[in-house]
């Protein structure tokens, strides 16, 4: 039997945690609102997306925040109308083939959580390929959630564990929530500590459900695509004044 215990799942009570998020995670709203403000089709304000996903890597090289992930196209994005799913995944491509450059002068890795597999051929070979190009990088991570939604995950790692527990690699009254989180798409990455939503929406929608369990929340007005050096600087001051407990008493 294998011992599902490989990964610790729960944050350490009681440990100050420093200023400055490890991990910042993003759900970057607003983009067909900003569009629609300007009389643009909604393609154009997911191009204004790109280049604010832009600052945002740059914000973190400043800050020191080593970990960004943004959710870039949801399992449920796919419902949306077929221009807008090709042209986001043109978008995509065209980020990895203008952007690549970065990744390597500034050390960082791309990295992708999410049904890979749904993703058109192109853009999953095109992601393949700058993920195999950055994997030894090593000074930050930029992590894509790509056709991604936080129950399917979950889904995915119990279907994950039950074949184990089937096949009797593993003992049923093993699985704890270290075994779980062992099974996540990433495991080695650290739970997000602060999560930032953009637009004046103030929920998860099936974003990171298990890894943002005790993450710092907050929300913005700031459409997407205006959203700055200024606004992220903003939002890690806010992190800094929280206190972070993870469930001990204050
Ligand atoms: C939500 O805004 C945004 C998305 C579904 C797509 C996010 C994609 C980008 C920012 C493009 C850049 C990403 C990469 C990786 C190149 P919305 O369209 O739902 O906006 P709305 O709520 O105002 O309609």
């Amino acid at each position: 039997m294998q011992n599902a215990k490989t990964k610790s799942a729960t944050p350490t009570a009681g440990v100050p945690s420093p200023a400055v998020p490890r991990h910042v995670a993003i759900i970057m709203d607003g983009n067909g609102r900003w569009a629609k403000k300007r009389g643009q089709p909604r393609l154009a304000g997911h191009r204004a997306g790109a280049d604010a996903l832009r600052r945002a890597l740059r914000a973190c090289r400043n800050h020191g925040v080593e970990y960004l992930t943004v959710y870039a196209f949801s399992t449920e994005n796919w419902v949306r109308p077929k221009l807008e799913v090709t042209g986001l995944m043109r978008l995509l491509k065209t980020f990895l083939k203008k952007d690549e450059h970065e990744l390597h002068e500034n050390g960082v890795r791309l990295r992708v959580t999410g049904r890979i597999g749904d993703l058109p051929p192109a853009v999953r070979a095109e992601l393949e390929r700058v993920m195999e190009a950055t994997k030894d990088h090593t000074r930050g991570q930029l992590i894509l959630a790509l056709s991604y939604g936080g129950r399917a995950e979950i889904a995915d790692a119990a279907r994950s564990l039950a074949a184990d527990a089937a096949a009797g690699r593993l003992d049923p009254a093993a699985i704890d929530e270290a075994a779980v989180a062992s099974r996540l798409y990433l495991p080695d990455v650290p739970d997000p500590d602060l999560l930032i939503r953009t637009s004046g929406e103030c929920r998860l929608s099936n974003f990171l459900l298990w890894e943002a369990s005790y993450s710092e929340f907050v929300f913005t007005e700031v459409l997407w695509p205006d959203f700055g050096e200024d606004d992220f600087a903003a939002a890690l001051a806010e992190y800094a004044r929280r206190q972070r407990r993870f469930g001990a008493p204050s």
